[in-house]
């Protein structure tokens, strides 16, 4: 019973978002929400913090860009909350892929002046491919904003979703008055508050009442009210199932920094939100989420997450059953079992051990490199997740140590870096491997390894940038005798599987043309971050 019930809790999620919408301050205005922060400013203020004591950080911050991502877990209206904070940068579709799969719904956060924004769409693409439940909140309601109707019609055309308005914004900007809540029948009054801690406050009355027309000028209230009626005259309600399948989002309007909106739209999240879904695993075993037996997978690893403590955090989502401090499971990948002693959770960069948590929890595993991206903990090995596929590289580089004294912190570098999917490692094929071959979907995830390198693993190192665009996996026999030509490349990955680099599409042909008894297969996931919808 205790499992049913705090499945049924859960809420994990994550907030996706073109750079500058609005997420930061979100985040931060749920958490304050849920009691977990007493003052607005302390996200923030800890970011900062960070920076100020990681010289990693510096690069976050100097780019604007959040990296790394935290799991971030509060109570809220008898619900235990996971909000999963996703990396805001394009560079990093990889790490924002992982960390979807570990979500079972997405918050889209659009700024209403802006609308549908890059980013949006490559993460949309994600949740879409996911089919995982879409919540969207329009922020900045506060500053002069886009027609609403424009806005949901953008939704529609660009994302092609079904765009529901749970409620309705009067005026913009200066002239922005609250939201009327169209299940309530309700209007939530807007007063400006302060940039800060305090919880905006709500009065309510019908959208007629008078009192409500005096908040306005004239041609905002008509153009309200005509916009509510063509809404209420569209007839058909608010389609749940629609919106579990991913077909629907609801929309919720609201100033994230003002705190206006943020109640409504949390109260509709803890109620419609999807608890703890099932999940298929590669035999397609459902496993469902109370199933008595533990089970998760590891999405996300990451090395010298704080100056503190340098050490390596696997990431687990729990899937089914009830984790437990020093549980012993098996990590059905090895075949070794593990005794899971060292469990917490993380707040930003402070850290509490965790003693039981459910289906729908991350917990962080301290990792003296036994887990690996994807691999699978349960209890027994009845149930092996999917492999997280890599994505397809399209940016390679030769990368060396300018100093040999530090060839083994380099090593060591490049192996952990490449075991927390930050880079892909290759080496030339079938030779000692002394200088790896770098392969990433973004020419940025480099500086970031270079920079990794020399803050964490005091290495320094010169990255000579190759022609190649594509990579395919070779298959077939003798390999190492293949016909290349000047515009391809053979190296082996980690595990010593041969594959090819190409500098182009044309290349690829005339190298297959030459090796008739070689297949070149595509390599890793295609870029879904990438796939825009029509
Ligand atoms: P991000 O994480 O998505 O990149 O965005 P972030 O929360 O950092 O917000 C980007 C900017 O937008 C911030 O302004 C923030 O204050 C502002 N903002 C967020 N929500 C709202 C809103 O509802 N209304 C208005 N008017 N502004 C909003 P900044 O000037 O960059 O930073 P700050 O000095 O205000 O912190």
């Amino acid at each position: 019973m205790e499992l049913r019930e705090e499945v049924a809790k859960r809420r994990t999620f994550a907030i996706i978002s073109h750079p500058d919408a609005g997420k930061t301050t979100l985040t931060e205005k749920l958490l304050l929400y849920g009691g977990a922060i007493v003052t607005a400013g302390q996200v923030a203020a800890r970011r900062r913090a960070r920076a100020a004591t990681s010289d990693w950080m510096e690069l976050e911050r100097e780019r604007g860009i959040s990296i790394t991502s935290t799991v971030l877990q509060f109570p809220y209206d008898g619900h235990t909350m996971n909000l999963l904070d996703t990396p805001g940068h394009q560079d990093f579709g990889e790490d924002t892929y992982r960390t979807l799969l570990a979500a079972d719904a997405a918050v889209m956060l659009i700024d209403a002046a802006r609308g549908v924004e890059p980013q949006t769409k490559k993460l949309f693409a994600i949740c879409r491919a996911r089919r995982i439940p879409l919540f969207t909140f329009v922020n900045k309601m506060d500053r002069p904003s886009r027609d609403p109707l424009e806005l949901l019609d953008e939704l529609e055309n660009v994302l092609g979703i079904g765009a529901y308005p749970m409620n309705w914004p009067l005026g913009n900007g200066e002239t922005f008055r609250g939201v009327y809540d169209r299940a309530s029948g309700a209007l939530h009054t807007f007063e400006r508050t302060e940039h800060g801690a305090k919880r905006a406050p709500v009065r309510t009355a019908a959208p007629t009442d008078p009192a409500i027309a005096a908040l306005v000028d004239e041609h905002t209230y008509r153009e309200f009210l005509d916009q509510l009626e063509l809404l209420e005259g569209a007839g058909a309600g608010f389609d749940r199932a629609a919106m579990l399948r991913g077909d629907v989002t609801p929309v919720f309007f609201g100033s994230a920094v003002t705190n206006f909106g943020v109640e409504l739209f949390l109260d509709a999240f803890v109620r419609m939100g999807p608890p703890p879904a099932p999940r298929v695993d590669a035999e397609k075993h459902v496993v469902e989420p109370t199933d008595e037996r533990f089970s998760g997978f590891v999405f996300k690893i990451q090395a010298n997450m704080d100056p503190r403590h340098r050490d390596r955090i696997a990431f687990l989502r729990v899937c089914s059953g009830k984790f437990e401090r020093d549980m012993t499971v098996r990590n059905v990948r090895t075949g070794k079992d593990v005794r899971l002693t060292r469990a917490m959770k993380l707040f930003a960069s402070d850290r509490e051990s965790v003693e039981v948590a459910f289906a729908g929890d991350v917990v962080g595993l301290a990792n003296p490199g036994v887990f690996a991206i994807g691999d699978t903990l349960a209890e027994g090995d009845h149930i092996r997740f999917e492999p997280i596929p890599a994505f397809e590289p399209e940016h390679f580089a030769l990368v060396r140590s300018t100093d040999t004294a530090s060839y083994k912190s380099f090593q060591k570098g490049i192996a952990q870096l490449r075991e927390e999917g930050a880079v892909q490692v290759f080496y030339p094929y079938g030779q000692t491997r002394i200088e790896p071959i770098l392969a990433a979907v973004g020419a940025l995830q480099f500086e970031v390894v270079k920079y990794r390198l020399e803050s964490e693993y005091n290495v320094k190192t010169v990255f000579q940038t190759l022609p190649y665009t594509t990579a395919r996996r070779v298959r077939g026999e003798s390999v190492g005798s293949a016909t290349l030509g000047s515009s391809a490349r053979l190296v082996e990955d980690w595990d010593g599987n041969a594959l090819a680099l190409f500098e182009s599409a044309w290349s690829i042909n005339l190298v297959q043309q030459w090796n008739p008894g070689l297949a070149f297969e595509p390599f890793g996931a295609r870029d879904l971050a990438r796939e825009v919808p029509a």
